[in-house]
């Protein structure tokens, strides 16, 4: 697997948040995410329907002795698109090249990559919704008809000179499918989006990787993790990590439910996921906006947080978890938001701590 670019963007989309409980951070530990990354389908976890499909889809490939069709995953950020990505290409038997449309920023770019592609090769770009409009339409023929539109000359004398490429299999990932031009998603012939995972599933990724890190886990602090992992197994591998340092230092480095449990706690993390930027989110909409609605902009001004962070980490958790909802007038928090932040609901208006 050979990374080409995506530090920028990593950079980019977390520059004010470090925070354990966030997919994406500024300090985004490429090392240890590859070492623990699964690479086939049977201990990829979770995904469980999806998987089925990909599977077939790979299989059908590899007897017509052709690329995979190209692939479009999206889903909020740590749902494991880019560990996906590189089990197709594991069981397909090729090479992934991996990079972010921002990193992707002139012709040159996006053409040098093509072009350094293999016959079969996947490329994988990471947050796709983010090319520019030139960089998307020199992928449109490469990725129709595996060539590239190259013009020479200038004004008069200009002449379009068509290049071949091998032929390859495009796999784009994105947290919002939606931002995605129309005819970038049209060709795409797969399109899935990555779901949240259960607690067992999250439970089974924990105990996967402790043993992989030769960390002692009982069944039971292996829950207490995922309970707290926000569906996420991005983060469900960053907590394993953290709360073994705990049991390291605490006790005798063993797991349990109660070294999760206060290890947790210590880093403000809360028996739904939630760290301080969510419930500072929560409770703003309470105390500032009658519990809302109120819109997005405000609420990142409020907060200190940018639009994006708000829109593609915090929210889809708590829009999952019910505890926010969005309405065409802006985001309000939910009865279960209300309970879970232990606040009161007033028909008046007033809301206070019980
Ligand atoms: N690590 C991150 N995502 C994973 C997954 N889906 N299965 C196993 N280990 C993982």
């Amino acid at each position: 697997m050979s990374i080409i670019s995506d530090d920028n963007d990593i950079k980019r989309t977390t520059e004010k948040r470090n925070e354990i409980v966030k997919p994406e951070v500024i300090e985004y530990d490429h090392n240890f995410e590859n070492s623990i990354r699964p690479k086939t389908f049977d201990t990829y976890i979770g995904q469980s329907a999806l998987k089925e499909t990909l599977k077939i889809s790979v299989e059908a490939a590899k007897k017509r002795e052709q690329p995979l069709d190209h692939l479009l995953f999206y889903g909020p950020p740590g749902l494991g698109k880019t560990t996906l990505a590189g089990v197709i290409a594991e069981q397909m038997g090729v090479e992934i090249k991996i990079t972010s449309a921002p990193a992707l920023e002139r012709p040159r770019d996006i053409i040098g990559i093509l072009m350094s592609l293999k016959g079969g090769e996947i490329l994988f770009i990471d947050e796709i919704h983010r090319l520019n409009k030139i960089a998307e339409e020199i992928l449109y023929p490469a990725m129709e008809d595996f060539s590239l539109d190259m013009t020479t000359g200038k004004s008069q004398t200009v002449k379009t000179l068509r290049v071949p490429l091998p032929k390859f299999t495009l796999i784009g990932a994105t947290t919002k499918a939606g931002a995605l031009s129309g005819p970038l998603r049209d060709r795409f012939g797969i399109i899935h989006r990555l779901e949240f995972y259960s607690e067992d599933e999250l439970a089974q990724v924990v105990k996967r990787t402790a043993g992989i890190l030769n960390i002692d886990i009982t069944e039971e602090g292996a829950h207490a993790i995922a309970r707290r992992s926000r569906g996420t197994p991005r983060i469900a591998n960053r907590l394993v990590k953290r709360v073994s340092d705990y049991a390291l230092v605490k006790h005798d480095g063993k797991i349990t439910e109660d070294i999760a449990n206060k290890s947790l706690d210590i880093l403000k993390i809360d028996n739904f996921g939630l760290d301080n930027t969510d419930r500072s989110l929560l409770n703003l909409i309470i105390d500032k906006y009658n519990g809302g609605p109120v819109g997005i902009e405000t609420i990142a001004a409020a907060i200190g947080e940018d639009v994006r962070t708000i829109e593609d980490v915090c929210e889809p958790y708590l829009l999952q978890a019910g505890l926010l909802q969005r309405t065409p007038r802006g985001r309000k928090v939910s009865p279960a938001g209300y309970k879970h932040l232990k606040r009161e609901m007033f028909d008046n208006g007033q809301q206070n701590l019980f």
